[in-house]
């Protein structure tokens, strides 16, 4: 090695150390932010290295030190110490500023931050409609506690897409209870091995026929129901094209019409059939009581 590069790499070390030197650990933050505090506590980010699973499997990969820089926080590059254990506070807001709260500490409102640890995820992401709109991690996510904002599912999904539950595949399913994540974010049959922030299913937002056949995997097989539905998709289409219509609820509103329209003509069809028989029969009676005055 270059002498330069030596005392480039020595200069780095100190910096780093000297950086999270002020770092103060996640409870320090929790004296006056105990909202944040809390929440984080039961977050899988505070469990980021003290987690069995995560323990099993640094030691199967032979306790790897790089392991550690986005499961630590403050780590010494290709050295196994740290500064704090987990994804903590200063992960993400940086280690704390002199003076705060008299001086500010950054809010990370950019999905930037995230990608420093969840890189594929951030890559499906940017990539997706939502990371062109720049829908942005934490307009999803809690990112103090665990799970989603507004409970996930149906309310998360539906505050921003309310027209998407008629479309036929979509009302279909939507009426026999799968809910959105079921296909566009579905947990990946990986397990919980998936490692270096692999693991995150479906932010890139597409629907693949495999999730399909996770549940109709007996019509995939057997070719005849899935052409069956096929089939019946075709045909809905079509009706739906007929009947200028872009969704279910509006076309089951056509056909509610029209069958009325049809109960309607079927009765006044019958009327005139009842009315017919009266003047038939009429007809029928006057004709034989004028032969009977006749005759007699
Ligand atoms: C995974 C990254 C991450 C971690 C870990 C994290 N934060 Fe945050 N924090 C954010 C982001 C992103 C925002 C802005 C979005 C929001 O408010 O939800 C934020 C916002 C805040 C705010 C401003 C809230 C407001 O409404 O003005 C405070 C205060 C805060 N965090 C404190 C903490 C404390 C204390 C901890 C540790 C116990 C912590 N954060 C851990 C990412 C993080
Ligand atoms: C001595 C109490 C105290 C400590 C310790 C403290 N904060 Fe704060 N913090 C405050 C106050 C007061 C505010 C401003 C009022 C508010 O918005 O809650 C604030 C605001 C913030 C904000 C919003 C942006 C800003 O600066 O106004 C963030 C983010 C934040 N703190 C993060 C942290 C983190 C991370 C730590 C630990 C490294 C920490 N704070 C430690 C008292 C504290
Ligand atoms: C320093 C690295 C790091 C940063 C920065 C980071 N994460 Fe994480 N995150 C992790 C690790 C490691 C885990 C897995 C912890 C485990 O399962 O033990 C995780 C887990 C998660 C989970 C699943 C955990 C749960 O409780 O549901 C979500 C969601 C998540 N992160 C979102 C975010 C978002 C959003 C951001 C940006 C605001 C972010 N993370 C920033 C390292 C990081
Ligand atoms: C449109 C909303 C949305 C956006 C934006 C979003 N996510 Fe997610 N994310 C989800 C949903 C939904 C799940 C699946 C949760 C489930 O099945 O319980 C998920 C799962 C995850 C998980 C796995 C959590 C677990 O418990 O298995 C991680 C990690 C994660 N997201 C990180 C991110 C990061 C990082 C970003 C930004 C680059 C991001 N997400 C952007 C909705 C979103
Ligand atoms: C904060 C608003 C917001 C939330 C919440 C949100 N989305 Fe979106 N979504 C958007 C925007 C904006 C677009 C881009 C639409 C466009 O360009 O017309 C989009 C696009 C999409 C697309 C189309 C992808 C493509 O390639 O065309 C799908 C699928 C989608 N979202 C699913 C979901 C699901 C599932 C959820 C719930 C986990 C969700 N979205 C939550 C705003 C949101
Ligand atoms: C049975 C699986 C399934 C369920 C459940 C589901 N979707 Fe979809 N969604 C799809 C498929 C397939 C597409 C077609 C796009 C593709 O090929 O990725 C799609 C497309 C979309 C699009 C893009 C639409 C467009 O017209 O370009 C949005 C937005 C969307 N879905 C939102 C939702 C929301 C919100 C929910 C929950 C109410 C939901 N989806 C539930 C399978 C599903
Ligand atoms: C670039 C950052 C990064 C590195 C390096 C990294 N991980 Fe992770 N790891 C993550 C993130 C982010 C998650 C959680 C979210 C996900 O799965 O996408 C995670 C999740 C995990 C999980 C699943 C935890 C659970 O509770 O389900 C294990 C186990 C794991 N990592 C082990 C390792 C091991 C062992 C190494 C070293 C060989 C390693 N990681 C290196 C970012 C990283
Ligand atoms: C989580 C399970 C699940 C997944 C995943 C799923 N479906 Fe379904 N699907 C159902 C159920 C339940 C029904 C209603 C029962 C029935 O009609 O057999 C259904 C019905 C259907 C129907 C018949 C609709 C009707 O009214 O006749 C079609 C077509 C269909 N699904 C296609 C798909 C496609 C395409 C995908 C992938 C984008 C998919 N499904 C993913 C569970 C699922």
């Amino acid at each position: 090695m270059k002498p330069i590069f030596f005392v480039l790499w020595v200069m780095f070390l100190f910096l780093t150390g000297l950086t999270w030197a002020k770092s103060v650990g996640p409870s320090a933050c929790g004296e006056c932010h105990a909202q944040e505090f809390q929440e984080w506590t039961s977050s899988l980010h505070a469990e980021a290295f003290r987690s069995a699973v995560f323990q099993k499997s640094w030691k199967e990969h032979g306790s790897k030190p790089d392991c550690l820089q986005c499961h630590t926080t403050g780590w010494k590059e290709g050295t196994a110490s740290f500064a704090h254990s987990g994804v903590t506070c200063e992960s993400c807001h940086g280690s704390m500023a002199d003076n705060h709260p008299a001086a500010k500490m950054p809010i990370p409102v950019s999905s930037d931050m995230c990608r420093r640890c969840h890189a594929s995820t951030h890559t499906e992401w940017k990539l997706s409609a939502h990371g062109q709109k720049n829908i942005r991690c934490f307009d999803c996510h809690n990112v103090h506690g665990t799970g989603l904002r507004l409970g996930g599912g149906e309310n998360l999904c539906g505050s921003c897409h309310t027209e998407k539950q008629q479309g036929f595949a979509h009302a279909t399913h939507h009426k026999n209870g799968l809910r959105c994540n079921t296909c566009h974010f579905p947990q990946s049959a990986e397990g919980p091995d998936a490692i270096m922030g692999t693991g995150a299913p479906g932010h890139n937002l597409a629907v693949g026929p495999h999730i399909c056949a996770r549940c109709h995997e007996e019509t995939v097989h057997k070719s005849s129901r899935m052409s069956d539905l096929r089939a019946r998709v075709s045909e809905t289409q079509k009706h739906m094209a007929v009947a200028g219509v872009e969704n279910v609820f509006d076309l089951n509103e056509k056909a509610k019409d029209l069958q009325w329209r049809l109960d309607r003509a079927r009765s006044s069809a019958w009327l005139t059939g009842v009315l017919g028989l009266l003047a038939g029969l009429g007809a029928g009676w006057l004709g034989a009581w004028l032969a009977f005055r006749r005759r007699s």
